[in-house]
């Protein structure tokens, strides 16, 4: 395997909104960010994701662009990203920025123009139909619910002659697709990525990445659902096709400038993962959502695995990557409700549940990425009235539930698990009001939890969860190569408490290898080591050495019981040196 530069990375996410507001309106922004870059570098990452943070009229809070050069007024200016990367490049961090190519805002000039004159340049930038028999061209759902058209009034100035013309969204009606086989259209996109990339960005999460290529034939689907509608997956996702933009863009842009980039990739097959994410693949690494996305579409499944289920779900897609490609190890993002709701009881939101969660996705192959917040051991926000939510793909959750007969205690429920807005409540930055995020009234509720579960107080606490994420950290970027391409060695895989996996990694006589052991049980385990890493076959050595645990001191050397077994506290999180 050649040598890539973010191979050592260890990647933050921030969503911007939510991280520090510096100037009190109650929002997040740049120069909020970059005071808080010491602290970022004390937790040792090397790089930020940031979720994005130019002009648009955040209809989804920044996924509808509507100038790819210019930053939101509320985020600051081009000035305060040209500090921000130059700040982070001095203490070594890189600046990775959210790409959304697949669709703009409908307020970016472009879709102004295509929408109001059919004549318009720019009218093939985007996705414009004709219905038929007073219906839209086809029957697709979009993702944000309703159908994936929305009509151009008949008699306005953009309506043909005749009218009964749609625009293609794949998300929000506010969000229309962009029409990649325009290639001017892509010349534009490569061009404004290059212009970001001379002022310093290093790489790139690129959005929806796997929706940009349409079935040409644009056919009706078999309706699966009360809507009347159907799922847009067999004509949108994935579409072959697809490979030849993707290529362009990797040779025309990422390649030549040496970027990293991390590919949002719905429904990449596991034959699929050479091309996307091996060597000289289309991109760095790719997103798995396998074990993340639990309800798998069904949004309203409020399912808590068990310890075997997850295990499972973590071990194929890590099968599935062997050799083929690599992943960007991920438990919570922007989209996603907090990891110790999605996987822990209750009861076991604790120091040790949370640290257990940690090492259990942190040490798995690829580059890992963490989400801000997840280090403070953040939970889900209690939410308590509907109009104290924000996010578009919420309220039609919400609806969605009413409409398939749900009862309103039962939808406000599940939005209440699974929605995004739990992961874009503030930041914790300490106890003072509104926990340091903002002087002013913040966009969104603070968690209560602020008032112990903060950063400044986890900092100065040896055995907190961000102290603890500090040494996860520390002990990767001491064993990059192991933990980046080690390779994955399942064990214990009919345990229904324990999720056991080995790295192990050679070159050139150097063989360094790592056992990591996740106690799920609210009860102490054994573990029969017998067959387990160590040398030969008799199982793991008595000296084993602890590289970290969240219940024994790094260094100790592991013990066994006289009958060779290990004895795992409750909730315990290892990783033993072997
Ligand atoms: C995926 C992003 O993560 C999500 O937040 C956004 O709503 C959609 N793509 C649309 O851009």
């Amino acid at each position: 395997m050649t040598e890539d530069w973010w191979q050592s990375a260890v990647v933050y996410q921030i969503y911007p909104r939510s991280f520090k507001d510096s100037n009190g309106d109650g929002l997040g922004d740049l120069p909020g960010i970059t005071i808080k870059l010491d602290y970022l570098a004390e937790l040792g990452i090397t790089a930020i994701w940031l979720c994005p943070v130019f002009r648009s009229p955040m209809a989804d809070n920044g996924y509808d662009i509507s100038d790819y050069r210019g930053i939101s007024p509320g985020f600051g200016s081009l000035n305060d990203m040209e500090t921000l990367i130059a700040e982070a490049d001095k203490r070594g961090i890189k600046i990775f920025l959210d790409l959304v190519l697949n669709h703009t805002s409908d307020q970016h000039p472009w879709f102004k123009s295509a929408v109001s004159d059919p004549k318009s340049p720019y009218r093939d930038y985007y996705i414009f139909r004709k219905g038929a028999d007073g219906k839209p061209p086809t029957n697709w759902r979009s993702i944000f619910g309703g159908p994936v058209w929305e009509s151009v009034p008949s008699g306005s100035a953009g309506a043909m002659d005749g009218g009964g013309e749609y625009y293609l969204h794949i998300f929000a009606k506010e969000q229309p697709d962009l029409n990649w086989e325009n290639p001017k259209l892509r010349q534009e996109l490569y061009d404004m990525i290059h212009w970001w990339m001379d002022k310093g960005v290093a790489g790139f999460r690129i959005d929806a990445i796997s929706y940009i290529k349409k079935d040409p034939a644009y056919p009706n689907l078999p309706v699966d659902g009360p809507d009347g509608l159907a799922d847009l997956v067999p004509c949108c996702l994935v579409f072959p096709g697809i490979e030849k933009f993707l290529a362009e863009l990797r040779d025309k842009v990422f390649k030549p400038r040496n970027a990293f980039t991390v590919a949002e990739a719905y429904g990449v097959r596991p034959e699929q993962l050479r091309d996307y994410a091996g060597e000289g693949g289309l991109f760095s690494a790719i997103f798995d959502f396998t074990y993340t996305d639990l309800e798998n579409g069904i949004w309203y499944k409020t399912w808590l695995p068990s310890a075997a289920e997850l295990r499972d779900l973590i071990f194929r897609s890590q099968k599935g990557l062997l050799g083929k490609g690599r992943g960007a190890p991920y438990f919570e993002n922007h989209d996603q409700n907090r990891s110790p709701n999605r996987y822990l009881h209750p009861e076991q939101w604790t120091r040790e549940g949370k640290t257990m969660l940690g090492i259990l996705f942190f040490f798995l192959q690829g580059i890992p990425f963490i989400y801000q917040g997840q280090e403070l051991g953040m939970t889900n926000y209690p939410w308590k009235s509907l109009d104290e939510f924000n996010d578009v793909s919420t309220f039609d959750q919400y609806q969605r539930a009413l409409a398939a007969g749900f009862s309103k205690d039962d939808a406000f429920r599940f939005i209440q698990h699974r929605s995004r807005d739990n992961a874009r409540t503030p930041m914790l930055w300490d106890n003072s009001p509104n926990a340091g995020f903002s002087s002013g009234k913040p966009w969104l509720p603070v968690h209560p939890d602020y008032v112990s579960i903060n950063a400044e107080a986890e900092r100065q606490d040896a055995n907190s969860v961000f102290a603890f994420y500090r040494s996860m950290i520390a002990l990767r970027k001491k064993h990059p190569d192991l933990f980046f391409a080690g390779d994955f060695i399942p064990h214990c895989e009919d345990n229904p408490s324990l999720i056991v996996y080995e790295r192990s990694y050679q070159k050139e006589g150097r063989h360094e290898r790592a056992l990591v052991i996740c106690n799920f049980s609210d009860e102490k385990q054994r573990l029969d080591i017998s067959n387990i890493g160590g040398k030969g076959a008799k199982g793991i050595d008595r000296g084993a050495l602890v590289l970290l645990g969240n219940r024994r001191n790094a260094g100790a050397s592991i013990g066994r019981e006289s009958s060779g077994n290990i004895l795992l506290e409750p909730l315990e999180g290892l990783v033993l040196g072997l």
